[in-house]
């Protein structure tokens, strides 16, 4: 996805409902060790497994699935699940896929708008995600947006063998909608 580099600086990170169309390059991104590891997967993915991922997910209440969109592109994924109706709460993760599409800004754009799905559209009071202690990039997104860091959860995580630290992190519907960068 060399042309993600072409994008005006003007281009925008829309999310649309993730669709089994979109497996495909899912399934690659996941071979990705940049996304396997730091998304902590347990499994080999493969391509009937993410399928078959895709497809429960559109049936399942608790979960939100978006593609995200740079340009009319499709870069990457960032899935509310975990909503949970009683404590008004949802977990988030996202990876940007595309390794040329990294760096760029994307992900804050897809964390805004993924917060603006769960707290305006969906009136949710907490967004939650926890993130290993030495993803830099990830948790520089994260402060970003708006989320503070609420613990670290030791030995929660483990990064290429070796066990580490995860930092619980969170964000309320109060902190977003006084944040002035809205
Ligand atoms: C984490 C991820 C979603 C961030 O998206 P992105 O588009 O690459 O990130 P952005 O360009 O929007 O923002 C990155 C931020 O990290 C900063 N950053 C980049 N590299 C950094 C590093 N090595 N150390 C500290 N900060 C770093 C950038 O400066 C920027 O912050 P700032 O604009 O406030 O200065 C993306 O890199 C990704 O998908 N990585 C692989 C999978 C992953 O780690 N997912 C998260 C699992 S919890």
């Amino acid at each position: 996805m060399t042309n993600a580099l072409l994008s005006p600086p003007t281009a925008r990170a829309t999310l649309s409902r993730l669709q089994p169309l979109h497996a495909a390059a899912m399934y690659r991104w996941m071979l990705d060790p940049e996304v396997a590891e730091n998304l902590g997967l347990r499994s080999e993915p493969t391509l009937e497994r993410t399928q078959r991922w895709i497809e429960s997910a559109l049936g399942d209440p608790s979960v939100a699935p978006f593609a995200i969109e740079w340009d009319g592109r499709h870069v990457g994924n960032v899935v509310l699940d975990r909503i949970d109706s009683y404590l008004s709460s949802t977990r988030l993760s996202i990876y940007v896929g595309e390794p040329s599409a990294r760096g760029r800004g994307i992900g804050k754009l897809a964390l805004r708008a993924a917060l603006d799905e769960a707290f305006a559209v969906r009136a949710l009071n907490k967004v939650w995600l926890t993130v290993h202690e030495s993803n830099a990039r990830a948790i520089a997104a994260y402060v970003a947006v708006g989320f503070r860091v609420e613990g670290v959860l030791r030995d929660e995580f483990v990064l290429r063998g070796q066990r580490c630290a995860a930092l619980s992190m969170s964000v309320l519907a109060r902190e977003y909608h006084s944040a002035p960068s809205r």
